[in-house]
Parts: structure tokens; C-alpha cells; sequence
């Protein structure tokens, strides 16, 4: 019945990644780095895939989905960090840092499940070749995305409903760059265990779950792969490879942080950095620098565009002889 006691927190303060000056000068030029990488190589990926028809296939497809999530999972809190890195204060609204809660778990439910999406399609394509064409076609595969992004965005939201009613009333201090659920919890009025048991059982058995899924297909895939050893085999090995790096990278921090909610490590902070930027940056350094389709196809739209432009200038230059 305390009025101060219902005032709700108007804001909350980041505490950002350090403390001193030369390390965020130094953190802001490079997250500026990779974050424009991040974007760039992304866009670059889905360009490609796009303008190419022999890579409109299931896991191509699916793979350009991957990187138009990767970019949303590096925008949610990136920028706002890179601009905290120069700017005081850092603080985040109310509403502000639990869109940054809500858009967190529907982008990363949303890769999950894509990521276990495409192990489904590798599983067809390696352990049954033969189905492969009636198993997956596109309008499944469109099913699968569709089906991601519903995914992710109930499980945010499930996840919201029982953060937007607890009341924060007292400390407001995240010790991190961004409003994450685990830290954001600990801050509020009531006890906070409910809220955490029903957190780490909703996002906690989501992670755990799906990664022991994929690590099982992966595992029957790779059974499969050692028992016909042919070219075609040791190409499925590579690109086997190349998913289960990028689905370690980025369940590892996940689960590392979700699976042990109640104490919090000052190790936290460096494994958000791996999930919401270097997972961004390694699909594309993964999937370009290793797969010779996707190389060939950029290589064909570089060649399309230099040659369009030479030839626009060519003509422009024979336009100024005539003239
Ligand atoms: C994502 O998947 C959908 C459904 O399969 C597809 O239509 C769309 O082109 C894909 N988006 C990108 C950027 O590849």
C-alpha cells in the first residue's frame, strides 16, 4: 500500500563491459568493425543466395534464413552498446530493456530451431538420398522457417509474460550491456525464485533439449557419413563439420548461462558477447570460406557486376569521343 514501494523502476543502468576509458575507445572501434562485418558478410550471403538459382535448394535457403537472423540477433543490442561504449549515461528505459528481453528470445529461439531445422534437412540428404526430393521440398522448407520464427516468438513471449508482472522497485543496476533476463530477474521486488525456476525451465529445457537433438542427428549423420566413404561422403563430411562449430558456438554460451541462472559468473558477459556477435560473425566466415558453391555463385555476381559496370563505363567514355 506504500506508494514509494509500487513505483515502478523508470530505467535501468548498463554497466556496459568496462569501466575504463581505453578499453571502451578501444572496444568501440572494434565492435564497430564487427558489427559492420557482421551486416555486410550476412547481406552478402543472402544477395548471393537470392540472385543464384542453382542455390534455391532446402538447405541454401534455409542457410540465407540463418543469416537474415544473424543480423537481427547482432542489431537487438549491439548499436546500443557501441553508442554506450562513448556516450553517458547508459541507461535503458523500462520498456526498452524488456523489448530487448522479448526480441533476445524470439532471435535466438528462432535461430535454435532453424539450426535443428537445417540438421533435419542434412539428416534427409545424408541418410536418405534416395527420399530426399519427396522428404524436402520447398514448400516444407518454408514450413520449417515459418515454424522457427512461430517458435521463437512464443517462447519470448511466454517468457515476457511473467517478467513484465513482477515488480521492480529497488535496485536497478545490470551488470551487463544489455538487459539480460537472468540479471534482469535478480532486480525485482518479489522473490525471485518462481520467476527463476520457471526461466530456466522454459529457456533452459528449450536449449538443453534442442542441443542434445541436434547433437544426436549430427552423431547418426556422421555413423552414416563413416560407413560410405566416397568424394560425395567427404564433402558431407565438410559441411557436417562447418554446422556442428557454428551450433557449439553458439549453444555453449547459451546453455552455460541459462543452465546456471542463480549464481552469476563474471564469465557471463564475455559468452553474451560470443552469442550475440561472433555466432553473427562465423556463419558466414564458416559457410563462404568452405563451401565451393557459394564461392562460385559470389564469384559469378562479382563478375556480373564489374562487367556491367565496365561496360556502362565503356560507353559512356565512346559517348565522349562522339561528342
Ligand atoms: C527464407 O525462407 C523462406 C521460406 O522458405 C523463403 O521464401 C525466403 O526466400 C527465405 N529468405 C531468404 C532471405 O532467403
Amino acid at each position: 500500500m506504500d506508494p514509494v514501494n509500487n513505483s515502478r523502476v523508470a530505467e535501468f543502468v548498463l554497466l556496459g563491459l568496462s569501466s575504463s576509458w581505453e578499453l571502451q575507445y578501444f572496444f568501440f572501434m572494434l565492435f564497430n568493425l564487427l558489427y559492420v562485418t557482421i551486416v555486410l558478410g550476412n547481406l552478402l550471403i543472402v544477395l548471393t543466395v537470392i540472385s543464384e538459382p542453382a542455390l534455391h535448394t532446402p538447405m541454401y535457403i534455409m542457410l540465407s534464413n540463418l543469416s537474415v537472423l544473424d543480423v537481427f540477433l547482432a542489431t537487438y543490442a549491439t548499436p546500443k552498446m557501441i553508442h554506450d561504449f562513448l556516450y553517458e549515461p547508459k541507461t535503458i528505459s523500462f520498456e526498452g530493456c524488456m523489448a530487448q528481453i522479448f526480441l533476445l528470445h524470439v532471435f535466438a529461439g528462432g535461430e535454435m530451431m532453424l539450426l535443428a531445422a537445417m540438421a533435419y534437412d542434412r539428416y534427409v540428404a545424408i541418410c536418405k538420398p534416395l527420399h530426399y526430393a519427396t522428404i524436402m521440398n520447398l514448400c516444407k522448407c518454408t514450413g520449417l522457417v515459418v515454424g522457427s520464427w512461430v517458435i521463437g516468438v512464443m517462447h519470448a513471449l511466454s517468457q515476457l509474460a511473467f517478467t513484465v508482472n513482477l515488480s521492480f522497485c529497488g535496485p536497478n543496476i545490470v551488470d551487463s550491456y544489455y538487459c539480460d533476463l537472468t540479471l534482469v530477474i535478480k532486480l525485482a521486488c518479489t522473490d525471485p525464485y518462481v520467476p527463476e525456476v520457471l526461466m530456466l525451465l522454459d529457456s533452459g529445457l528449450m536449449g538443453v533439449t534442442s542441443f542434445v537433438l541436434l547433437l544426436i542427428s549430427y552423431a547418426v549423420i556422421l555413423v552414416t557419413v563413416r560407413q560410405r566413404s566416397s568424394v560425395h561422403m567427404a564433402k558431407a563430411r565438410s559441411t557436417l563439420t562447418a554446422h556442428i562449430i557454428v551450433v557449439t558456438l553458439f549453444f555453449g554460451p547459451c546453455i552455460f548461462i541459462y543452465a546456471w541462472p542463480f549464481s552469476n559468473f563474471p564469465v557471463d558477459k564475455v559468452l553474451s558477447v560470443f552469442s550475440t556477435v561472433f555466432t553473427p560473425i562465423l556463419n558466414p566466415i564458416i559457410y563462404t570460406l568452405r563451401n565451393k558453391e557459394v564461392k562460385s555463385a559470389m564469384y559469378k555476381l562479382k563478375t556480373k557486376y564489374v562487367n556491367s559496370r565496365l561496360l556502362s563505363q565503356l560507353s559512356l567514355s565512346r559517348l565522349d569521343l562522339l561528342s
